[in-house]
């Protein structure tokens, strides 16, 4: 780039916002329709929102919000055999997981009862400081993690066992002195407002 160039750029780039938007929900390639619709409906509380067949797919659309007309679609067509992830056998091969966010840890353990009763594997709960995780598969293998915030933000990836068979008084005791101690520990709300600055606004809903 020569020197004038750089001079008519400079300006524009320094002003320039990425364009809105605002990750809204995601598909899942499933092999069988009826299994998946059942997990996700009667273990997790989606309500089928519309159903069909498009594309050469059959279709079922599922939502937990009015605002969103489905925020996880289920389309056959997955293939019979997938190869698993090759660093951690947990984690998909592609996408790597899917995360629901939840208000308490009375959510967190009514999940972990939910997934245990449905008889769910590979589930483990996880501490990342930020958040108190449940990780789990959906019945074809999908790695669902199901989490809620802490008040308080340290450098990430951190994970230890979780075990949510103690208090909650117990839990955010433990999690406070442990994130204290930690690389990066700020209050959550202040490392939002200073990664706040760094992105750009997405459009708020009326
Ligand atoms: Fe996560």
């Amino acid at each position: 780039m020569n020197d004038v160039t750089a001079q008519v750029r400079s300006p524009s780039q320094a002003t320039k916002r990425a364009v809105n938007l605002k990750f809204s929900h995601m598909g899942i390639s499933v092999r069988n329709l009826s299994a998946m619709e059942d997990f996700y409906t009667n273990v997790l509380g989606f309500t089928v929102t519309d159903r069909g067949h498009a594309g050469g797919m059959n279709l079922v659309f599922l939502s937990r919000d009015p605002l969103d007309h489905h925020q996880i679609v289920l389309a056959t067509g997955r293939p019979d055999n997938l190869p698993g992830n090759t660093a951690n056998p947990q984690f998909g091969p592609s996408i790597n997981q899917i995360s629901f966010k939840l208000g308490t840890l009375d959510d967190l353990r009514h999940v972990h009862a939910k997934l245990l009763e449905y008889g769910g594997e590979s589930i483990f709960p996880a501490n990342h400081g930020i958040a108190w995780s449940i990780y789990a598969h959906d019945p074809e293998g999908n790695n669902l993690e199901f989490f809620v915030d802490t008040d308080w933000y340290i450098k990430q990836p951190f994970l230890i066992p979780l075990d949510l068979t103690q208090s909650d008084e117990q839990i955010y005791e433990v999690t406070h002195k442990m994130c204290e101690e930690s690389e990066g520990y700020e209050p959550y709300s202040q490392w939002r407002a200073r990664i706040g600055q760094e992105m750009s606004p997405y459009v708020e809903r009326a």
